[in-house]
């Protein structure tokens, strides 16, 4: 097992990963010294496959759990569920001491950590991701939170979980789309802080394609070291976390105007760090070689690089990005890479250089 640990002084956990993790979940918690009762949050894809194991496992180390089971899919980001999982916690009587896991990929984990984060005014929580997404980026640091009709994760909380268990054997049944796209996340800790890391991946793709379990186990402690490495010297994002979001504030844009399904959020993030790293070309002298590793890696990955807009469309992506929670005193602000492994954040970049990197890179063949 590589264990990772996340230093917040006393709101420090560790991040363990393995194979036949769920199956140790109640044996993992009774070292948290939590109180008996809890709930599984859980969707209904994920619920149907690893509900059972994690419920026993709870059962059989003296818990009380109950399994609140939502509906798969970003819809279920809302403040609407996270009513229905108040009333559900409140009718199995939780108390201060009693505690969530959130099984699931990252709609799970930010609702069931949002519902955390505010029931009885913060009940401790346990992270079980179940996506390659989650398991190296949105089960690790603490941004939970929930979807208005106004935007993504508009309403939400800073609220660390105690502890992390990525179970590698989850990765076996996630869709082939999704398991892809997650390495948008992968291929961003090598861009922003990791030469090595890059080099492996590019070295390493197919093992990983295949989900090779030791390769894979390797890839998901390193991203979790970074994150980690960076959340605890900037918990709340007042600078260097600034860093995780390369590529997000065209992503999310792309996310917002092709209405929220068409693009997973990997893919637009993919197309978001290509743009980003063509942007950087431009303003930071990021070498011409590293911008086209950047950019080969994501296709091999089998990610979309290019998006092709009309003028309508383009107007549109510019409001998404002015809406975007980065956005400070009306500036959007950008993370660009120096060279592959080092990146700034904060950066101004005027608009018009936005739309003509969008343009090129939707007009090039392949
Ligand atoms: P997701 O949670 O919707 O999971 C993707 C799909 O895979 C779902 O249909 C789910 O039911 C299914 N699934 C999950 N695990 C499975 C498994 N092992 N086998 C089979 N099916 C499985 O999507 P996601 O990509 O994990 O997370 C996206 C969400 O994460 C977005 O809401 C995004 O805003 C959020 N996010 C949060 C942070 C953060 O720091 N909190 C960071 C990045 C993304
Ligand atoms: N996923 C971005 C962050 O955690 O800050």
């Amino acid at each position: 097992m590589r264990t990772v640990s996340v230093q917040l002084g006393n709101r420090s956990y560790a991040i363990k990963i393995a194979p036949g993790l769920i199956d140790q979940l109640g044996r993992e918690c009774a070292r948290l010294k939590l109180g008996a009762r809890c709930a599984i949050i859980t969707d209904t894809n994920v619920g149907r496959r690893f509900a059972k194991a994690a419920f026993n496992s709870l059962a059989t180390t003296g818990f009380s759990p109950s399994l609140i089971v939502v509906p798969a899919g970003e819809t279920a980001k809302s403040l609407k569920t996270v009513q229905t999982c108040y009333d559900l916690l409140a009718a199995h009587r939780l108390e201060r001491k009693s505690f969530i896991v959130a099984l699931g990929g990252g709609v799970v984990g930010d609702l069931a950590g949002f519902v955390a984060a505010t029931y009885l005014r913060g009940i401790a929580f346990v992270q079980v991701p179940t996506t390659l997404l989650a398991q190296v980026d949105s089960s690790v640091g603490g941004k939970v939170g929930v979807n208005l009709k106004a935007g993504k994760n508009l309403v939400g909380a800073f609220y660390q979980p105690r502890l992390v268990l990525c179970d590698l054997d989850t990765m076996r049944t996630l869709p082939e789309r999704e398991f892809r796209a997650g390495f948008a996340e992968v291929i961003k800790y090598g861009i922003i802080y990791d030469a090595r890391l890059f080099a492996q991946l590019e070295r390493d793709l197919p093992k990983l394609l295949r989900r090779e379990p030791q390769t894979l186990a390797a890839v998901v402690a390193r991203c979790c070291e970074i994150k980690s490495d960076v959340v605890g010297q900037d918990e709340t994002e007042n600078g260097l976390r600034a860093i995780l979001n390369f590529g997000h504030t065209i992503g999310h844009a792309i996310e917002n105007i092709s209405g929220y399904g068409k693009f997973l959020h990997g893919e637009a993030i993919s197309i978001g760090q290509v743009a980003t790293a063509k942007l950087s070309s431009g303003l930071m002298g990021l070498s011409g070689d590293d911008a086209g590793r950047i950019r080969d890696l994501f296709k091999r990955a089998g990610l979309p690089t290019q998006i092709k807009l009309k003028p309508a469309q383009r107007q549109k992506l510019f409001a998404a990005m002015r809406l975007d929670k980065k956005v400070s005193g009306g500036e959007i602000k950008f993370v660009l890479a120096k060279r592959i492994g080092r990146v700034v954040w904060g950066q101004r970049v005027a608009g018009e250089l936005i739309g003509s990197v969008l343009d090129e890179i939707g007009n090039r063949k392949s």
